[in-house]
């Protein structure tokens, strides 16, 4: 079986193609990446650019796998949780791959294709699921047939608390340098505790009281030289409230397994912490290479196929987009029920 998957929830225009008939399962993998030239994602810019360069990005995957479009047996496309305009760009090519060449069409949440594809390349079989990303933070666990929340961000997810906070203190952009955040670089120099606000709410995080304390700190502070201190403080706070929730996660479910999956998966720091972690609750560590934690569309069209497999389509006239299609909706079948 082979399947073409689009993901365009954000800031990547992705065609991954995929087969369960070898090991080697990946035919191709094309990625268009926007880049703002300041600030965050400007949405309409990101879906004008997928919408001028997505039908190109389809036929270089196609060359790049060696396949036809007849050869393919399904479309798979990233539906949601995502950005209106950047969504409806992948839903619309996706939407005419298949009515045009009459290809079953599969729906695919975009936060369960980050766990698919971090249990299929790391080998994790049950794991706790520490999801972090740009627009995502979240502690997730399967149980009784799907991706449940054991906790989440309420407010702002990690990657864009980095990212802002960066971009607040003129830290960034450019975010990462060498593989690194710049938020990590700045914390290298740091030394001192600074008290900033650490918020566990129930089995949930929040973030916007840290960010403020932290940008108010950063420019009181930075000037007599304790930027550093500020930076260490506020990434040490704000990694440390999610791997409390995760160590929760652990007691409460009694799985032996953490896989750390999503865009700031990537940073080496965190993977440090999450070592550490492990080691101290003896539970094993998976962590997705960073080329497949960032947004792909292999993940999208791996995890389609395995939806495929269980006979999961959607009418053409039914694949809309849906922004805030929560992960643990998603009834995960092909774990189930195993087919
Ligand atoms: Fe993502």
């Amino acid at each position: 079986m082979i399947v073409l998957g689009i993901e365009s929830t954000a800031h990547t225009f992705g065609v991954g193609i995929v087969t369960d008939e070898r090991e080697n399962f990946i035919l191709a993998d094309v990625r268009v990446k926007y880049v703002p030239e300041r600030g965050g994602i400007h949405p309409r810019e990101a879906s004008r650019l997928f919408a001028e360069r997505g039908p190109e990005a389809v036929a270089r995957a196609l060359r790049e796998a060696g396949v036809g479009i007849r050869d393919i047996d399904a479309i798979a496309v990233a539906l949601g949780p995502g950005m209106g305009p950047c969504l409806r760009v992948g839903a619309t090519i996706a939407r005419m791959l298949a009515s045009y060449y009459s290809k079953p069409l599969v729906p695919v949440n975009h936060a369960v294709a980050h766990i698919e594809i971090g249990l299929k390349i790391t080998g994790a079989q049950d794991p706790v699921v520490v999801y972090l990303s740009g627009g995502n933070t979240a502690v997730l666990a399967f149980v009784k047939g799907r991706y449940r929340v054991f906790g989440e961000t309420l407010d702002i997810a990690l990657g864009n608390l980095l990212d802002t906070f960066a971009r607040e203190v003129g830290l960034g952009p450019p975010y990462v340098v060498e593989g690194m955040h710049v938020v990590d670089r700045c914390a290298a120099t740091g030394r001192d505790f600074v008290d900033l606000p650490y918020v566990v709410r129930g089995q949930d995080v929040a973030f916007s009281g840290l960010l403020t304390a932290a940008i108010r700190a950063y420019r009181r502070l930075a000037p007599r030289g304790k930027g550093g201190d500020v930076c260490l403080s506020f990434r040490e706070v704000a990694y440390g409230s999610i791997l409390e929730i995760a160590a929760r996660c652990l007691a409460q479910t009694g799985k032996r397994e953490v896989l750390l999956v999503g865009g700031v998966a990537a940073s080496p720091i965190l993977r440090d912490k999450l070592r550490a972690f492990s080691e101290f609750y003896g539970v094993k560590m998976h962590v997705v290479p960073p080329k497949y934690a960032v947004d792909n569309g292999v993940m999208i069209a791996w995890t389609g196929l395995l939806a495929f497999r269980c006979g999961i389509t959607i009418p053409v006239e039914d694949a809309v987009v849906r922004q805030r299609w929560r992960v643990d909706e998603v009834e995960v079948v092909w774990r189930s029920r195993g087919c």
